[in-house]
């Protein structure tokens, strides 16, 4: 269990007036990291296997974590700190901790309207691709089910696959058929005609997951993704590329909400 370091002189409620950030990183960097923080003057506290609180302000302790060699770091929602390692195996773990921690809070946590207004412009996109009524699309990285309400204007069938159990039953609890990204191929044999990340791709590091997905795309089927701040665009898209991908860049119907790149990929 990780070490509980609170240094005495500090109250909770100066805690609470400084701020904190959770940070999320793999369990065997811990100790190394509460060790850092500690000694620079910031408290922690552990919350779960791979997640602590430290006290006190977030952009200073974030920039404590940043300068330690061999990681990179994102910061994510205001409170929350992910720390890579630079293997993918282990980037993806810390996705995976991240998620399963927040689930529950998610929606209180982004800005709703925004992501909504992100879906509709992906399922905007696969509408003038020419999906026909009772296409079979898949909300890849479902989360929470955003997509459930928003698609019902869509005589499709949408389908919820995220790796996260607790985001997919929050999700089926909203009456969205769901599934982990291993059980695609095997629930749809005959293939699936599109797909939609919203806000997901920036995110997502095991491209066995996405190697997966675009073997369930049938031939001539679409994969459409917003890219975060153009996160992860150039990587995911030199792997759709390797396996013969057609890219595109869809138009973006709303300009409110600043999304990042989108991108299209068809399949061949
Ligand atoms: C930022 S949330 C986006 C949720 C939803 N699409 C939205 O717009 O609000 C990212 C989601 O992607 C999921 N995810 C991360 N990596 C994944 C992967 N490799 N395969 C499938 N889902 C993944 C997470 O569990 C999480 O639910």
């Amino acid at each position: 269990m990780t070490t509980v370091k609170i240094l005495p002189e500090r109250s909770s409620t100066m805690q609470h007036a400084d701020g904190y950030l959770e940070i999320v990183l793999h369990s065997r960097l811990t100790s190394k990291f509460v060790g850092i923080l500690c000694d620079a003057g910031f408290p922690c506290e552990p919350i779960g296997e791979g997640i602590f609180r430290c006290f006190g302000s977030s952009d200073i302790i974030a920039n404590i974590v940043s300068k330690q060699p061999d990681i990179e770091t994102q910061r994510y929602l205001d409170h929350y700190l992910l720390v890579f390692s630079l293997d993918a195996g282990v980037r993806q773990h810390v996705v995976d901790i991240f998620f399963e921690h927040i689930a529950t809070e998610y929606e209180k946590r982004i800005d709703l309207e925004r992501n909504r207004a992100n879906v509709c412009n992906l399922l905007n996109f696969l509408k003038i691709s020419g999906m026909r009524d009772r296409s079979l699309v898949v909300d890849y990285g479902c989360g929470t089910g955003i997509s459930a309400n928003v698609s019902i204007q869509y005589a499709w069938r949408i389908v919820g696959v995220d790796r996260c159990h607790v985001m997919r039953s929050i999700a089926a609890s909203k009456g969205m058929t769901v599934l982990a990204p291993v059980d695609i191929s095997q629930a749809y044999p005959a293939g699936v005609d599109a797909a939609f990340c919203s806000y997901v791709l920036h995110l997502v590091f095991d491209l066995s997951d996405i190697k997966i997905l675009w073997d369930s795309l049938r031939v001539g089927g679409i994969l459409v993704a917003n890219f975060h701040k153009g996160s992860g665009e150039s990587r995911l898209t030199e792997f759709f590329t390797s396996l013969g991908a057609q890219i595109g860049e869809p138009c973006v119907v709303d300009d409110k909400y600043q999304h990042g790149l989108y991108r299209s990929y068809v399949k061949d």
